[in-house]
């Protein structure tokens, strides 16, 4: 299966003038999550030797950059460089592209040069996605789409749990055109939050108005949140349940009698999301199908 997966891919790639087998897997992801829309802006980190950026490109048809340790080889009206997306100077380069407007996407399909060593290479990989979410969060528009791949392991989890306090839609996928026996899944997080409010967050707030629904308006820096079952006037410790780009919605811990001098409530401990992982993968319409785990690990070759 792996070997014929890989000929496919591999075949196709060559037959319809694309650099890589990999340009397949964003297809993939296009086709399952609709991440990129005409004119978008796109940035690309560990892009080489580009079939990710081809397919960007064909999609959006705005702007598309791509940077990459290796040399890119020149692609029509997409701009590359060569630079490391764990250093500043790389970041600062990203930064100047995406300029004021910033992006709509950022994509990241880095990968470390892998050893065969489950726990090393997990952590090389997690250290590579966590630049990249931290260039997404400066470059993305609000609303905008991060896309990273990840090598399954013990740090899998927290880190999607980050990505999940910052955008509103975060989910797992394997394509189809990755490898049975590779470790890889790609975390697909939509809706940039640039909103100062994340769910598990506690406050304390007044009831100002009553929305449509009935429910409570308060507001937090501005931020309207919707508080179930309280009336004007009512003053609440709440807890953030969901944040959408606008608003947010929240429910009452106890009702208080006055507001205290800092509305906000140290809460360490955020709301953890259940991801769909192993066994639970059968919910998923795109299992991985090879049963990866420590013992079968096997870098997989280059794409
Ligand atoms: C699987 S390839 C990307 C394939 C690409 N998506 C395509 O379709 O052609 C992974 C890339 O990540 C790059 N990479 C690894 N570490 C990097 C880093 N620290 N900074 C930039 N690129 C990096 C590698 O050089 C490699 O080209």
């Amino acid at each position: 299966m792996a070997r014929n997966q890989k000929d496919y891919y591999y075949d196709l790639a060559q037959k319809e003038g694309y650099r890589s087998r990999a340009s397949y897997k964003l297809k993939q992801i296009q086709h399952h999550s609709n991440i990129i829309n005409r004119g978008n802006t796109i940035v690309d980190l560990g892009a080489a030797p580009g079939g990710w950026l081809q397919v960007a490109k064909e999609l959006s048809g705005g702007r598309v950059f791509g940077v990459d340790l290796q040399k890119i080889e020149e692609i029509p009206r997409v701009t590359t460089i060569k630079g490391d997306i764990t250093a500043d100077s790389t970041i600062e380069k990203i930064l100047e592209f995406a300029g004021k407007g910033g992006a709509d996407v950022v994509l990241c399909d880095a990968a470390p040069n892998l050893t065969g060593n489950w726990a090393l290479d997990h952590a090389r990989g997690i250290e590579l996605n966590r630049a990249a979410f931290e260039c997404a969060k400066k470059i993305l528009k609000p609303k905008g789409t991060f896309v990273v791949k990840v090598f399954q392991g013990d740090m899998f989890k927290d880190f999607f749990d980050d990505v999940t306090s910052e955008f509103v839609h975060v989910r797992a996928y394997t394509p189809q055109a990755s490898r049975s026996t590779s470790a890889e899944i790609y975390i697909i997080a939509k809706k940039f939050l640039t909103a100062p409010i994340r769910k598990g967050q506690i406050y304390a707030a007044e009831i100002k108005e009553l929305g449509a629904s009935g429910d409570g308006i308060a507001y937090i820096d501005d931020f309207v949140l919707f508080v179930k079952e309280t009336e004007i006037g009512d003053i609440v410790k709440i807890k953030i349940k969901d944040v959408k780009p606008n608003f947010g919605f929240a429910e009452v811990v106890e009702k208080l009698d006055a507001l205290p001098e800092n509305p906000k409530y140290d809460n360490p401990i955020q709301q953890r999301t259940q991801i769909p992982l192993s066994a639970d993968y059968e919910k998923e319409e795109n299992p991985p199908r090879g049963n990866v785990s420590r013992d079968n690990y096997r870098p997989p070759n280059k794409e």
